[in-house]
Formats: C-alpha cells, structure tokens, sequence
C-alpha cells in the first residue's frame, strides 16, 4: 500500500493538473460569455484556481517530491450551459480530489491549507449550481 506521503503526492499532482486544465479552459469561456456578472465570477474563480496551482506546487516541493503533472481533458466548450457544468463537474472533482489530499496527510499544518483549498472549490461548485439554476 502507498504510504501517506505517496498518496498525497499522487492527489496533489493530480490537482496540479486539475488547476492548470481549468486555468488553461477559463479564459476561454470567458471570451464567449457575454453577462458581465458571470464572467466576473468566472475570473475570480480562474485568480483562486492560479492561487491553487501555485500551493499544489509548493506542497508538492515540501514533501521532497517534483510536479509531474499531466494536463486533463482541454476540449474548450460552446454555449453557457455546457461551459458552466464542465466547470461545475471540474469543481465537484477538485472537492474529491482535496479530500483524497486531505485523508493522506499527516502534517496538520498542510492540512489545514488543503482544508482551506476544498472549501473553496466547494464555493466554487456553488457558485455554478446558482449560474446553472439562472439559466
Ligand atoms: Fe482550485
Ligand atoms: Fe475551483
């Protein structure tokens, strides 16, 4: 079985990738977003996603290991709807994916900070449920 150590790392890389497939999509959609509001959200989202990736990294450098991230599923998406639930379905796997982080930690102090890291994916997903319930 993969110590703690292992396992974080793995989630952390995965996040990493995660962050980095959301941040590479984000500014995209948001150039076919005409409401101002929404896209005002989405950019705060892609800042906070930015602020992810960057303590994903260094959590990854802490624990002695090196990013070796690989990039998700880029497809760029059309239309509001189908942009909005691609993100909700990113956020509700980054809560999954902090959690996985979370469980193999075993310094209080990281998790704490990844503690943090899902409430704000967990923002993050309802933030689109209510964009997805205006529609
Ligand atoms: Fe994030
Ligand atoms: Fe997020």
């Amino acid at each position: 079985m993969a110590s703690g150590r292992e396992e974080l790392l793995e989630a952390l890389n995965e996040a990493l990738g995660a962050e980095y497939g959301t941040l590479w999509l984000l500014p995209q959609h948001m150039a076919q977003v005409k409401d101002e509001e929404l896209k005002r959200q989405l950019k705060l989202i892609a800042e906070v996603e930015l602020e992810h990736a960057e303590q994903s990294a260094e959590m990854i450098y802490q624990l002695g290991g090196k990013p070796s991230a690989d990039l998700p599923n880029l497809r760029p998406r059309s239309g509001v709807r189908e942009i909005l639930e691609a993100h909700l379905e990113g956020e509700r796997e980054a809560v999954e994916l902090y959690g996985r982080a979370i469980r193999a930690a075993e310094d209080p102090e990281v998790r704490k900070k990844l503690e943090r890291m899902r409430r704000e994916e967990e923002g993050h997903r309802r933030l689109l449920e209510r964009a997805l319930g205006r529609l």
